[in-house]
């Protein structure tokens, strides 16, 4: 399927969940108030591939991703990690609760697919 559609209801504030997309892992995070804040407060000039949080995620509340590491394209593993977001057992990349890149090898943030909103509780990534 090139589109799927989430349901916004089915994933629990504070939960991470994942789906699958055009044959990848697709990662879908609900976030709570204190990881947006966490995620809005970060000093772009420490981050190797600069990127808001506002930028990666429209609607704050729900953090969307492409669940493919950028270093060697290992599946990292949701909430975990040293900065509260992923981490790539294959060698080591931590990614923050906004999917930009921490620490590890890894050169780039994970990617943020093409999605919208049909209404206030569904997502449509695709
Ligand atoms: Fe993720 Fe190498 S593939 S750190």
């Amino acid at each position: 399927l090139s589109k799927i559609e989430i349901k916004l209801a089915d994933i629990p504030e504070g939960r991470s969940m994942t789906f699958k997309w055009r044959g990848k892992p697709l990662f879908l995070r609900h976030r709570t108030d204190e990881e947006i804040e966490t995620e809005r407060s970060v000093d772009l000039s420490t981050l190797r591939d600069p990127e808001t949080d506002e930028d990666r995620a429209s609607n704050p509340k729900f953090l969307v991703l492409v669940g493919v590491c950028t270093h060697l394209g290992c599946v990292p593993i949701a909430d975990a990690g040293d900065f509260g977001g992923y981490y790539c057992p294959c060698h080591g990349s931590h990614y923050d609760g906004s999917g930009r890149i921490r620490k590890g090898p890894a050169p780039l943030n994970l990617e943020v697919p093409p999605y919208e909103y049909l209404d206030e509780s569904t997502l449509v990534v695709g």
